[in-house]
């Protein structure tokens, strides 16, 4: 069994090493070749293309010497024994996944909440300090905040991105900084090399929620950043369809976090995990596609006149715009903007859209938009989230993968309502 690198993924070595030629470089491959190539087994059972789904709880063993063999000796992710601590399926996903991140080992799990929980939960305790930023999705903040509280741990919130903030927030017992980048809804982003930079001398453990930029757009442990999690339910599966999360990073800390993860047991289902690895193979084509719709919707918008602002780190008004051209080779599908009226015509315009669905996720084939304070912040008190800079009138736009001149077009017809 062998997984391809990111680094040496030649499709002709995957074929039985048929066809290929020994003293061929092998060639740097695009991202949908990186993709669907990244990880992938040559061993599938019974010679199948696809990883089969092995829909067991329990693994069994010959007797009770192979049982001794394992437990003394075995592999614990080559060779199974209860579904809460492995399962060959979700492993194969697993084994893409860090290949796409040019991480050592990652892991799964059954929501990207539990992927961020999770390396909370392990690697802080009672006295320790963390820093986060002001823009980091919702609920991420509630956990820090308002759970992690009451178990010793203190937080101090920092703007998203400004890293003289964190360094100056910085504390001897400072042991982990979590940032998101791009952020919800904002699409602020942080110089990740300058933020490993920081953290790395002082031995702070950085984590960083890469959702929004998927591991085609920017790869932040090749920045020096330690752990990177991602909602896989968002682009990496692509569909709309299912929930799951990955930690990925260097082998010996993701080994922690599996053996915590056993524990806590927010583990995912094998025809999830199968599911998840037939959304992976389209990522490279549909991340072109909404890197693509992004720029060109975000452009539009911007030169729209009933459109007051727009958040897009492909733009050059953006605040981040230089750090984001830095670090991202893409910059995603979501699309934040302020529509020129009050929250009433923001859900005029919300409701004259005829290709975008009112759903509160992003980065799937379907088009989704939101009107953020009556979605994510319907319950924040309105002053709150004023502070948050939350307007009624602000729609985050998360584009699928329809055709670019059809949702511009959409845009276009329903900006007329306003
Ligand atoms: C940036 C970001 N991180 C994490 C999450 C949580 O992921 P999940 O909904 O898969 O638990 C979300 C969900 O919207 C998100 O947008």
């Amino acid at each position: 069994m062998r997984s391809l690198t990111t680094t040496n993924i030649s499709p002709a070595t995957r074929v039985n090493g048929k066809g290929r030629n020994p003293g061929a470089p092998d060639p740097a491959p695009g991202p949908s070749t990186r993709v669907l190539h990244a990880g992938v087994r040559e061993d599938n059972g019974y010679h199948s293309l696809t990883p089969p789904i092995i829909q067991s709880a329990a693994y069994t063993f010959r007797d009770t010497d192979d049982l001794i063999a394992h437990k003394s000796e075995g592999d614990a992710l080559a060779r199974q024994e209860y579904g809460r601590y492995g399962n060959p399926t979700v492993r194969a996903v697993e084994e893409r996944l860090a290949a796409l991140e040019k991480g050592e080992d990652a892991l799964l799990l059954s929501s990207g909440m539990a992927a961020i929980t999770i390396p909370l939960l392990l690697l802080l305790q009672a006295g320790d300090h963390l820093i986060m930023g002001d823009d980091t999705y919702h609920r991420t903040r509630v956990f820090v905040n308002d759970f992690l509280k009451r178990y010793g741990v203190e937080a101090t919130t920092v703007p998203s991105g400004d890293l003289d903030a964190i360094e100056r927030a910085i504390r001897p017992n400072t042991r982990l900084i979590l940032a998101e980048t791009p952020t919800n809804p904002f699409l602020r982003c942080v110089d990740l090399a300058g933020l490993a930079a920081i953290a790395r001398p002082r031995g702070v453990i950085t984590l960083i929620d890469s959702t929004f930029a998927t591991p085609l757009n920017q790869q932040p442990l090749s920045l020096g950043i330690d752990l990177v999690i991602h909602s896989v339910t968002k682009y990496l599966a692509g569909h709309n369809d299912l929930l799951a999360g990955t930690i990925v990073g260097g082998a010996g800390l993701i080994q922690r976090l599996r053996e915590s993860h056993a524990l806590f047991g927010a583990v995912i289902d094998p025809s999830t995990a199968y599911q998840i690895n037939r959304g992976l193979q389209t990522l490279g084509l549909r991340v072109a596609r909404q890197n693509a719709s992004g720029m060109a919707v975000a452009r539009f918008l911007e030169n729209h006149p009933k459109i007051r602002r727009v958040w897009y780190p492909g733009l050059e008004s953006h605040p981040d715009h230089a750090v984001a051209r830095g670090q991202m080779s893409g910059f995603g599908g979501v699309v934040s903007f302020e529509i020129a009226g009050d929250g009433p015509a923001a859900s005029r315009f919300v409701d004259a859209l005829r290709l975008a669905h009112i759903a509160p996720s992003l980065g799937g084939v379907d088009t989704l938009v939101i009107q953020p304070a009556i979605m994510s912040y319907y319950d924040t008190p309105p002053a709150q989230r004023r502070a948050l800079g939350i307007s009624d009138e602000l729609i985050r736009l998360a584009l699928g993968v329809e055709d670019t001149q059809d949702l511009i077009a959409d845009l276009a017809q329903a900006l007329e309502v306003v």
